[in-house]
């Protein structure tokens, strides 16, 4: 008797932890799924391309661009290339607080990386470059990369190379000269359009099951309950809008350097944009330490922390940090495999 009444209620007990389970797992399968609704939101998928309707995308041109990607002797002292200060084996951000360029010249901030770069507002900390095709052309002649006396000269080196003017004519048919600093500024900018690396994330928005930790989880519901996700947007969790770097406290706080860039006050002139800054692309971020404009700070942990205390006016907690730098590993991305691959430059006949 005794134990049919025990066996009775065990079976009952069993059926109500099961229907437990089951209600729990469900509450959690939708909080996840409302998760996803809400990141597709504001944040979203990496798009298979960046493409840009003033430079169509084509395999020419994106062969082309990638060998003057690597090509070191248009610049005055043969040293400085892309590939120089974005080595795709750092994941094309140098490592160093301030990049160095021709005759060991410093740039005046931190480099970011070229991945994922395409689709910004504009380029540079600052924004003074409308596009990656005008980056790419004025760092020709910038003093702190290649240092060209004028485009002419950079044309000159180019127009030396056989395989290169059969490569600019097949990637340019229909101009009558094709090897221009425009056209090698356009071929640069195919090839960059083409740098996207999905990553995990992507697949969580895809619904792939396991694709982030339970912790990356929690980081991204706390990238997008603190505010982070309102300035760091888009697919690209960045690159959209310009922004007050230090919004609630003077960053001299806590930069090494103690002092602080005008920011984009020195492109625009305006005392509202002192301090301004484009809000950097984050995918890829904990693969390009130093952060910040001027690589002042080596830690990403650290990194995200200044960022509460800066832009959102909290002291997060150490638990919170990480997991937001947890989810932010999950925006490290796949470089495509064509794209490791290191072209061979023409030589002089
Ligand atoms: C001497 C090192 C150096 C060289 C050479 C160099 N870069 Fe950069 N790159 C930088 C630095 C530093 C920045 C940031 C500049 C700033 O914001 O003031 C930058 C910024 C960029 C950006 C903007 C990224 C963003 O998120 O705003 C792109 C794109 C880029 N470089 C592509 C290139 C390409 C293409 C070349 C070759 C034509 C090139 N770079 C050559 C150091 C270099
Ligand atoms: C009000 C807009 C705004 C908000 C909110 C914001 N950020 Fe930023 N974030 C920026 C700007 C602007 C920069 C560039 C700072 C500079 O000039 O170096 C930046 C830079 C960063 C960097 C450094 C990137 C690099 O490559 O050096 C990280 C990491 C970052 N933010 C993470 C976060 C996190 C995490 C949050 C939420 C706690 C957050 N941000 C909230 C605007 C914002």
């Amino acid at each position: 008797m005794i134990t049919t009444i025990f066996r009775k209620d065990r079976a009952r007990f069993l059926a109500a932890a099961i229907i437990l389970f089951a209600v729990s797992v469900s509450a959690f399968a939708a909080g996840e799924e409302e998760l996803i609704r809400r990141a597709s939101q504001i944040l979203g998928p990496l798009p298979s391309s960046m493409p840009s309707a003033e430079n169509p995308i084509t395999p020419e041109k994106v062969r082309l661009g990638k060998m003057l990607f690597y090509e070191p002797r248009v610049s005055i002292d043969g040293t400085v290339s892309c590939s120089k200060c974005h080595p795709l084996a750092l994941y094309a951000a140098d490592g160093l607080r301030k990049s160095v360029g021709h005759n060991c010249a410093e740039n005046p901030r931190n480099d970011p990386t070229v991945f994922n770069a395409a689709s910004q507002i504009s380029e540079h900390w600052v924004g003074n470059r409308t596009s990656v095709e005008d980056q790419a052309k004025q760092a020709v002649i910038g003093p702190p990369a290649f240092g060209m006396p004028s485009y002419e000269s950079a044309e000159k080196v180019l127009r030396s190379y056989g395989e290169y003017r059969d490569l600019f004519k097949a990637a340019f048919p229909s101009d009558p000269e094709p090897v221009t600093i425009d056209n090698f500024a356009k071929a640069i900018g195919a090839f960059e359009r083409t740098l996207v690396t999905p990553a995990p994330f992507d697949a969580f928005l895809r619904g792939e099951k396991g694709a982030l930790t339970a912790q990356q989880i929690r980081g991204l519901s706390a990238f997008m309950d603190q505010g982070c996700a309102g300035c760091h947007s888009s697919p690209f969790i960045g690159g959209q809008i310009y922004q007050k770097f230090g919004l609630f406290e003077p960053y001299e706080k806590y930069t090494k350097s103690g002092k602080v860039d005008d920011g984009r006050f020195v492109v625009t002139k305006k005392e509202a944009d002192r301090r301004v800054f484009k809000v950097p692309v984050l995918r890829n971020v904990a693969m390009t330490p130093p952060y910040f404009h001027d690589g002042s700070v080596d830690k990403l942990s650290d990194a995200v922390w200044i960022m509460g205390k800066l832009q959102v006016g909290k002291d997060l907690p150490q638990e919170q940090v990480g997991d937001i730098v947890a989810f932010l590993r999950a925006l490290t991305g796949r470089i495509p495999d064509d794209v490791m691959i290191v072209p061979v430059l023409p030589s002089l006949e």
